[in-house]
């Protein structure tokens, strides 16, 4: 257990303006580590201090994972606080995402292009910039993909290509690193009330497809408004909590679904940098345990109509 008002132990987190990457700082910094939270904006830093205060234990750093100018200035700021404040990189944890949903055909490049240069080409990038200081101190890796990282649903190819990608990275990473003494995990979480499932995948569908020539549309939805109104109507009934075990197992059962806590998955974090002997995969949830256990056992074809065309219901 680390001394709280001298922690030694620090981690790096990117994406950390809401959901699991914020809840992940919040709960870090309570456990004792020096949090470097990762943020796009100096506006979202400031944000962070209106937080915590000043807080001596966390400094919110300015890097956006695309931008090589941020990484490296957010390496030096790291490098210069460990050694300032005799702490040592205990972990890296690669939260940060921008996920689309949509049709491969009416989809743009751009978009596909935008996914994998946050989602992948952004955890290279930040794990090699700060791979010099965790091999000092045999740091962990922690790699956020997803219950989408080992099944493949329909409209997600752009974020399931992304979380594949995540787990090969993280496989190699893994065999490489292991003569420092350090570990790799993959965070495998089910379906979580963040933004991501609530209000950006409504805007998915209100303004990002929206957008797209409605012929082009009209090739997947027989009706887009009503499709708008499905979407919302679908994040309402994931967003109430379930009442105990047994309405999470009638809803798990009618396939109607909820969304975990992000503290659940702030902990497993938790758990990955601090046990003595951790997993290479932690997979969250009953739900991503019950859609990776059919993954297993059904045909390509058996998974897509059961599971991967249904799961999403739109
Ligand atoms: N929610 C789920 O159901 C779920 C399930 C499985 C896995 N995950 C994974 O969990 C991670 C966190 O997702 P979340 O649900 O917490 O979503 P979220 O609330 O939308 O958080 C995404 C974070 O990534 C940041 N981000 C986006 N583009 C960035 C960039 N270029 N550089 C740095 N940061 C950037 C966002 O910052 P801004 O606020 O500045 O945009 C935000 O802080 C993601 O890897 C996601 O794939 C989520």
């Amino acid at each position: 257990m680390q001394g709280f008002d001298n922690p030694r132990d620090a981690v790096v987190i990117t994406g950390t303006t809401s959901g699991i990457g914020a809840a992940a700082a919040k709960y870090l910094h309570e456990k004792g580590y020096f949090v470097f939270a990762g943020v796009r904006q100096q506006q979202q830093a400031d944000t962070w201090t209106e937080t915590v205060g000043h807080d001596v234990n966390l400094l919110p750093v300015v890097l956006d994972v695309t931008k090589q100018n941020d990484i490296a200035r957010a390496a030096e700021i790291v490098k210069e606080t460990l050694s300032a404040r005799e702490l040592r990189l205990a972990g890296l944890v690669n939260n940060a995402a921008d996920e689309n949903l949509g049709p491969i055909g009416v989809l743009s490049l751009e978009v596909f292009r935008r996914e994998i240069e946050v989602g992948y080409l952004g955890v290279v990038t930040v794990t090699k910039a700060f791979l010099p200081l965790l091999r000092q101190a045999a740091g962990r890796i922690i790699n956020m993909s997803s219950v989408n990282g080992r099944c493949t649903f329909k409209y997600h190819a752009t974020t399931c290509a992304t979380k594949y990608a995540i787990e090969a990275f993280s496989d190699a990473l893994r065999m490489e690193v292991r003569p420092w003494g350090m570990h790799v995990s993959i965070i495998q979480p089910g379906p979580t009330d963040t933004p991501l499932m609530r209000e950006k995948m409504v805007e998915e569908f209100t303004r990002k497809l929206a957008e797209y020539p409605q012929d082009q549309l009209d090739l997947y939805f027989q009706d887009f408004e009503a499709t708008i109104q499905h979407v919302k109507s679908f994040v309402e009934r994931i967003s109430v909590p379930p009442r105990g075990p047994l309405d999470k197992l009638r809803r798990l059962i009618n396939g109607q679904g909820w969304l975990h806590s992000p503290l659940e998955v702030a902990q497993v974090i938790e758990r990955a940098l601090a046990s003595r002997r951790p997993k290479t995969r932690y997979l969250i949830g009953a739900q991503a345990k019950l859609i990776h256990a059919a993954r297993q056992l059904l045909s390509d074809r058996a998974f897509d109509r059961v599971l991967g065309e249904n799961v999403f219901d739109f």
